[in-house]
This record gives C-alpha cells, sequence and structure tokens, in this order.
C-alpha cells in the first residue's frame, strides 16, 4: 500500500527522504511527494509517476532542510494525479501531512469545513484531514492540541506524518490501523511505514501502536495517546540487514526471492524441526500448549497467497493432527457473523502483519472469545502483536509483491504446527521422524529445480502470449494450482484459473482447445492415475499440457505436451516442490510480456485499506 517516510535530524533531508521513498516502492504506488521547511514557509514537489520522476524535478535544488516528509500513494480517493499525490497541505499551506489509510467520514467532514468557507484542491480524503487541523490549528494556536483534536474526530484508519512551516523543530506522527515505525539515531530520528526504509540508518526502532502518537525533535522523542496520555515505546532492534532488501545480483527482486527459498525454508524450520526425535519445537505456541492439546476446531484465515497457504495447511492438519479445519477468507470471516467460541482456535496468515481484513478477523474472534494464533513475517507488525501467540516464519524482508518466499515459510510453519498437534495427539514419533528427515532434505530438492530453470523459462516464453490459463491440482496440490493461477494473473496479467482436477469436466473443460495451455501438477501419489485420465481428456481436446511430475516417472512424457521434472519426495510434502515451477513459469512470462514483475499494475504488497 502507500509509502510513508519522514525525518528530523541533522542530515540534509531530501537525499533521505528520496532513498526512503525508493526502498517503498516495492508496495505498489501510483504517485510520490515530498515537503520540508524552505524559507519560511514548506516547498513541496509532488506528482503522479515514479520516485525516478519526482527525484528528476528536485534534484538540481539546494534545499538545505534537515527535516522533511514523503509519501508514495496508490490511489484509494481520486485518481492518480499531481493534485491527487501527497504530502496535502491545509489551507494556509503551512501545515503538510502524509497519510496511509482511509478517513472514513471525509465526506461530513468535507461538507462542515465548506460551510465555513475553507476550499479543496483536490479529491483525497487526506486533504480534508489536512485542512481540519489547519482549521483547528487557528482555533487553538497550538499544533499538538490541533492534531490530537482532529484525530479524535476522524473515523477510520490512519498512519501519518505532521509537518509545519511555524515549527521547523519538531515532526508529529499518529497511527490508527496503519503502521508507522520509528527508527532512532544519533540525534535524528527516521519515522516510515515499515521498516525497509530504516534499516540502513539505523536497526533500533519502536512501532506506535493504535492511537498513539510520537512527538520527535532533535533532542527527544516523546510518545503519548492521541487523548493526551503518556505511553512508554517498546525499543525492538531490526534483524534484517541491507543486504536483505537489495536485489543481490538478480534482476527483479521476484527472481531473488524465489532462489532464496531453499534458504528461507531452512530458516523457518531452525531450532524448531527436531527430527531425530521426531519431535516439534515451538516457542511462540508454549503459553497456548494447554488450549492447543484441548482444541477442537481450528480455522485459519488471510488474504491472497496466505489463504492459499491456509488450504495446504487444512490438508495437513486434518490429516496428522485429526483436528477439524475450517479455512476461510478473512474478508468473509470478518463479516459474516461466525460461529466461535471460546474451545476454538483462529489462526491468521499474514506475511505483512498488516492487511486489514485479516487484521479484523483477528479482532473479531477475539471478541467472541476464541484464541487467536498468528502465523506472521514481519516482526513486530500489528497481527503478531494483536494475537494471543504465535510463530514468525523469518522469511526476512519480501519486497516483490507476488508472494513466493513467504508463501514456502507459511507453508513450513503450517506443516510444523501440523506435526506439533498430532504428536500431542496420535502421530508416532517413528510417523513424525519420518516427515522431519524428509523435510531436511527438501532444501536440495528446491535447489535442484530452481537449477533446472531455463527449461522452465523457454516453457513460458512458448506460452507468454496466451490469452487464457488453466492450472489444475488435487488433494494437496489444489491449492498450489489456485497459487499456481494467481502468479500468472498478478504479474503477467493472464488469465489464470486454478481448479481441482477432477471438477475439470464440471465446466472448464468446455474451454479446451488448441489455444489453452493446461499446467497440471502431477506428481506419483494415490491420486496420480485419475490426474492422467484428466490428461487424456485434455489431449483429446487438443489443449496443451505443461506436467509437472517426478523426474523418475517413465509415463508422463506420453501425455503431456511439456514435462517439468521436480525430485520425489513423500506425497505430503510435495507442495514444496511443485510451487517452485509454477513461480517461475509465471515469473518468466511476465518478463517475456515486459510487465514489471515487482512492482504488478494496480497491486500492492500489503493492502491496509478494506
Ligand atoms: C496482497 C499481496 C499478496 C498477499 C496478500 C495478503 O494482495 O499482493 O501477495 O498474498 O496481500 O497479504 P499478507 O501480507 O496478509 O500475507
Amino acid at each position: 500500500m502507500c509509502g510513508i517516510i519522514g525525518y528530523i535530524g541533522h542530515r540534509r533531508a531530501l537525499p533521505l527522504l528520496l532513498n526512503g521513498l525508493k526502498r517503498l516502492e516495492y508496495r505498489g504506488y501510483d504517485s510520490a511527494g515530498i515537503a520540508v521547511p524552505h524559507g519560511h514557509g514548506l516547498y513541496i514537489a509532488k506528482r503522479a509517476g515514479t520516485v525516478a520522476q519526482l527525484a528528476a524535478m528536485v534534484d538540481s535544488l539546494d534545499l538545505p532542510a534537515t527535516m522533511g516528509i514523503g509519501h508514495t500513494r496508490w490511489a484509494t480517493h481520486g485518481e492518480p494525479s499531481d493534485r491527487n499525490a501527497h504530502p496535502h497541505t491545509d489551507a494556509s499551506r503551512r501545515i503538510a501531512i502524509v497519510h496511509n489509510g482511509i478517513i472514513e467520514n471525509y465526506a461530513t467532514l468535507k461538507a462542515k469545513l465548506q460551510q465555513d468557507g475553507y476550499t479543496f484542491h483536490s479529491d483525497t480524503d487526506t486533504e480534508v484531514l489536512a485542512v481540519f487541523i489547519g482549521a483547528l490549528y487557528e482555533q487553538y494556536g497550538d499544533l499538538e492540541l490541533a492534531v490530537r483534536a482532529a484525530l479524535s474526530e476522524v473515523r477510520g484508519t490512519f498512519g501519518l506524518v505532521v509537518l509545519s512551516a511555524d515549527h521547523p523543530d519538531i515532526l508529529i506522527a499518529a497511527r490508527r490501523g496503519s503502521p508507522i515505525v520509528i527508527g532512532i539515531g544519533d540525534g535524528e530520528y527516521i519515522v516510515a511505514s515499515d521498516a525497509t526504509a530504516i534499516v540502513e540508518y539505523t536497526r533500533s526502532v519502536f512501532y506506535l501502536t493504535d492511537d498513539e502518537m510520537a512527538l520527535l525533535t532533535r533532542s527527544g522523542c516523546q510518545t503519548k495517546t492521541i487523548d493526551d496520555i503518556p505511553t512508554s515505546a517498546q525499543l525492538l532492534e531490526l534483524e534484517f540487514d541491507l543486504e536483505r532488501i537489495e536485489k543481490g545480483g538478480f534482476p527483479h527482486f521476484m527472481l531473488k526471492e524465489i532462489h532464496e527459498q531453499p534458504q528461507t525454508f531452512w530458516d523457518a524450520c531452525r531450532g524448531r524441526l527436531l527430527a531425530l526425535e521426531g519431535n516439534i519445537k515451538l516457542g511462540g505456541l508454549r503459553s497456548v500448549e494447554d488450549t492447543l492439546r484441548r482444541a477442537r476446531r481450528l480455522i485459519l484465515t488471510g488474504c491472497g497467497t496466505s489463504w492459499h497457504a491456509a488450504l495446504v495447511g487444512e490438508y495437513w492438519i486434518e490429516e496428522l493432527a485429526r483436528i477439524p479445519v475450517e479455512v476461510e477468507y478473512a474478508s468473509e470471516f470478518r463479516y459474516r457473523n461466525p460461529v466461535l467460541s471460546s474451545d476454538d482456535i483462529v489462526i491468521a496468515i499474514s506475511q505483512s502483519g498488516e492487511t486489514a481484513d485479516t487484521l479484523a478477523a483477528v479482532r473479531e474472534a477475539k471478541l467472541r472469545g476464541a484464541t487467536v494464533l498468528g502465523i506472521v513475517n514481519v516482526v513486530g507488525s500489528s497481527i503478531a502483536r494483536e494475537t494471543h501467540a504465535g510463530v514468525y516464519i523469518h522469511a526476512g524482508p519480501e519486497i516483490g509483491v507476488a508472494s513466493t518466499k513467504a508463501f514456502t515459510s507459511q507453508l513450513v510453519v503450517l506443516m510444523l504446527l501440523a506435526l506439533y498437534l498430532g504428536r500431542m495427539r496420535h502421530l508416532s514419533a517413528t510417523q513424525a521422524r519420518e516427515i522431519a528427515e524428509e523435510m531436511l532434505r527438501l532444501p536440495d530438492k528446491m535447489r535442484s529445480i530452481l537449477e533446472r530453470s531455463q527449461s522452465i523459462h523457454s516453457i513460458a516464453c512458448q506460452y507468454a502470449h496466451a490469452q487464457h490459463f488453466l492450472y489444475l491440482g488435487r488433494g494437496v496440490n489444489f491449492p498450489i494450482a489456485l497459487e499456481g493461477a494467481l502468479k500468472m494473473k498478478e504479474i503477467s496479467y493472464i488469465h489464470a484459473e486454478g481448479y481441482p482436477a477432477a471438477e475439470m469436466k464440471h465446466g472448464p473443460i468446455a474451454l479446451i482447445d488448441e489455444n489453452m495451455p493446461v499446467v497440471i501438477i502431477a506428481p506419483r501419489d494415490e491420486l496420480y492415475e485419475k490426474v492422467l485420465s484428466n490428461m487424456e481428456e485434455i489431449r483429446a481436446r487438443r489443449g496443451q499440457i505443461i506436467a509437472i511430475a517426478n523426474d523418475n516417472d517413465p509415463d508422463i512424457a506420453r501425455h503431456a505436451t511439456h514435462v517439468i521434472p521436480i525430485p520425489e519426495t513423500l506425497p505430503l510434502l510435495t507442495p514444496f516442490l511443485t510451487v517452485l515451477p509454477l513461480q517461475l513459469l509465471a515469473y518468466y512470462a511476465a518478463v517475456e510480456r515486459g510487465c514489471n514483475v515487482d512492482m504488478p499494475r494496480h497491486l500492492a504488497k500489503s493492502v491496509t485499506v478494506e
């Protein structure tokens, strides 16, 4: 979603703000802007387009300011345009704000301000907030009071930073529902909507909580609620370094992250998978161990790729722990009036830990008395903080908008959870050990698929101009078919659908002709023969089959147009291997089509609005 950066300290602010905006680009955006104090007023530059275009506008200017704010916007209210870009100002143009989130009562506030004679120059809810803060500042003559008063009247979500020409010695940051992290340097503070913009300056950070604000000066920082009650910030050390958020020789973050998976798989297992004993240690769940032992039902929830991970988790947990599992889109769960009791366990899965619908589902489930756990990547994120307990996936920063390594790391944690719950029940140490030992072999098997990516590249180029793709899989590989189709449509803009293979005859078969590439996941498992029959049905209709199959399968080539081989593993563990060719297929098709792989159109890395 949108990105925020703010700075107060002793360095020239402009280069730091632009650099921060570049780091935030991966979140998806359509316009960018900055504001710094200049002379007796503010200098503001903003425009639709890229951070590079914004930088070209301001690079030659000698702006000595040592504080300022910046923003990359992903349009919600009003089209992407110069006038709708942030920062927005109040009527005097002496107060500027950058804002993530949505002001839900903006129309009422705007009408009231218009009655009082204020005019507006953009279509955004953010400008309404800026003008409102300015109007209250005129009334009270106190910036902090004006910000607090405005934020108490606002409904909706915000992560914001306020800058005023009258107070070139203070930045005010505040949050409700949209993350704000503050980096602490030596006599300087860097505010951002995520830590990737901060890590090259400092590792010492704290996150604002909902309805909390920070008053930042060069000599110190004060935090309080927006009702003026002092709070104390909890300092954290950022664990990742700059190298992990740079491309490391790959042309795109997405390709780099695909190739990191053998390592991130291992990072998610480290210290948790006690293969020799056939046991699992999940320190983050210790406090809820008894509740998990008693659990009668699990509900897994998330959005997008995280929802697909949940679907795989459903198969695994039911199979290994014999606990009924339901999977639900967080956006549906939160509005469905779900039947929940204190015996239920809700598990929210989220890479960012900030997805608005997933966070709302967490809150709803807590309100109804369920135990709520998180499977999250971003340490200290809202979902990580608001759940009763949880397990971090430790995948490191994921920059490519289309999730890849976070998905396989979510799967690792779900498999560990299934084994952990299984071992609490009837799963024997021998059965658990067999799976655990095979898991330890998976990173090498993943690596061998990645090493053979050249053949996937040539298949992708051959079909890159197809209009549609169909993805089929069964059992644990049905969600992988959904994930493969999602990757393809997200980054290459080719229409793609995923189906359980047996459902093909209930509709999609009508679409098959010589122009329809069909990706079939066909590892040798108990459903293999049935998948072969599906392949024959497709061949009979002249569909083009790309089969993901075991490398020692002698028969498959007779049934498919192309075969992408994967090493053999236990049937339950195949998703870790079958998903890799699908990620690469989508990646290479998108590159071949000239698409912006890391920042696909209209998509955002973290969807913090409904
Ligand atoms: C967006 C991203 C997806 C992601 C989904 C859920 O749509 O583009 O890649 O899967 O949000 O995000 P989360 O951070 O909650 O996993």
